[in-house]
């Protein structure tokens, strides 16, 4: 079998995901993957039309795709969480996607907030834990709505699943020329999960002698993100701690509208599955508006995680050209002139 043979399933969702996705395609189209594509209507609509956010025949079939695409799903018109916790987060636990791969960088000609900040300053990977901590659903309520109402959010923290991650991180650090890894937690605060944690990269870095280590405070973390980006290399966090740090990271690397992101299943026991890390915009959703970047640079992702090194980095340098011209003043463009300006740069 040619190994360009792409099986892979398509869930657009809602809002600009549908917008974004389209685009994402047609860049996999030009350079040259041959993809067997199936698109699954899971979202909002579904939702509306039978009640269901992912049936388990649904799950079931996407387990034998070799990855998937997705745009962003939720919908003012569903109550929150819902198609958060029982699609999203649901196909991240059960695909067992244990790393949530956020790279952060400042592609020359991007504008960044940060006014001093160069391409060079701003280049790390944060490496966020996908599968526990507080996303694990641990906790419950009691007297819901009274004034003696107890919440409790219990964050799940396992030798396993800390140690599997840690590992991935350090092979991404050993990978990049800085070969650094940080250590973002709060472990003076969260004694118990901190612990593990600071423990567990102690021990695993043992193994890479090669990889320097550091630890940073999630508050500190996240100043240095703006006053010192160019600290970071890479990143490895835990799962809110991680989801918190990567919309800074966007908003210093040029916006929402340029953050891809892999959820991994680094054991290929069941696909992963790429999308942008922004969501569905209902505020521009039909509109033409949406900057389908992130989309496009999920799509490299996706083909690097499937062994398609080359093809990856030729998506890579088609938005990294269109960004540089993108900054010579030209007029606002729509999702869809973006998509082929960047599908023209990868096909010529
Ligand atoms: P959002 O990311 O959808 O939008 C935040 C702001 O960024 C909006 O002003 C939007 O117009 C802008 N924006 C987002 N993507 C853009 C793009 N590609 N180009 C240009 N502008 C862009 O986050 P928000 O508003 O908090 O959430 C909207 C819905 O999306 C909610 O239902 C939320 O739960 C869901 N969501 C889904 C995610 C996913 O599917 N992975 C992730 C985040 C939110
Ligand atoms: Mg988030």
């Amino acid at each position: 079998m040619d190994s360009r043979n792409i099986r892979l399933a398509v869930i657009p969702g809602d809002g600009i995901g549908t917008e974004v996705v389209a685009e994402g395609l047609k860049v996999l189209d030009a350079v040259g993957a041959k993809v067997e594509g199936t698109h699954y209507d899971l979202g909002a609509e579904r939702y509306h039309r039978t009640g269901e956010t992912l049936p388990d025949a649904v799950l079931d079939e996407l387990r034998g795709y070799d990855a998937i695409l997705l745009g962003a799903v939720g919908d003012p018109s569903v109550p929150p969480g819902v198609l958060e916790r029982d699609l999203l987060l649901r196909l991240r636990f059960e695909l067992d996607h244990y790393v949530n791969l956020r790279p952060v960088k400042l592609f020359p000609g991007v504008e960044t907030p940060l006014g001093k900040a160069r391409p060079e300053d701003i280049d790390m990977i944060v490496v966020r834990e996908g599968t526990e901590s507080l996303y694990a659903g641990a906790g419950g309520v009691l007297r819901r709505g009274t004034p003696h109402e107890v919440a409790t959010q219990e964050s799940l923290n396992t030798a396993f699943g800390v140690e599997r991650v840690v590992r991935y991180a350090f092979d991404q650090a050993l990978a990049r020329p800085r070969k650094k890894l940080t250590l973002v937690h709060k472990t003076n605060v969260l004694t118990y999960a901190g612990d593990l944690w600071a423990r567990t990269v102690d021990r695993v870095g043992l193994e890479y002698p090669d990889v320097r280590t550091d630890y940073c405070h999630i508050d500190a973390a996240s100043m240095f993100f703006v006053n010192q980006p160019e600290r970071f290399d890479v990143i490895v966090t835990d799962n809110l701690f991680g989801d918190i740090i990567t919309d800074i990271g966007a908003a210093v690397a040029g916006g929402i509208g340029l953050a891809a992101s892999g959820n991994v299943n680094p054991d290929r026991t069941a696909p992963s599955m790429f999308e942008p890390v922004h969501g569905s915009a209902p505020d521009i959703a039909g509109q033409g508006k949406a900057d389908p970047t992130a989309t496009i640079l999920s799509v490299a992702m996706l083909l690097s995680h499937l062994g398609l090194a080359d093809e990856a980095a030729r998506v890579e340098r088609a938005v990294a050209d269109d960004l540089l011209e993108r900054q010579a003043g030209r007029a606002a463009r729509s999702t869809r002139e973006i998509g082929d300006a960047i599908t023209a740069r990868v096909a010529g």
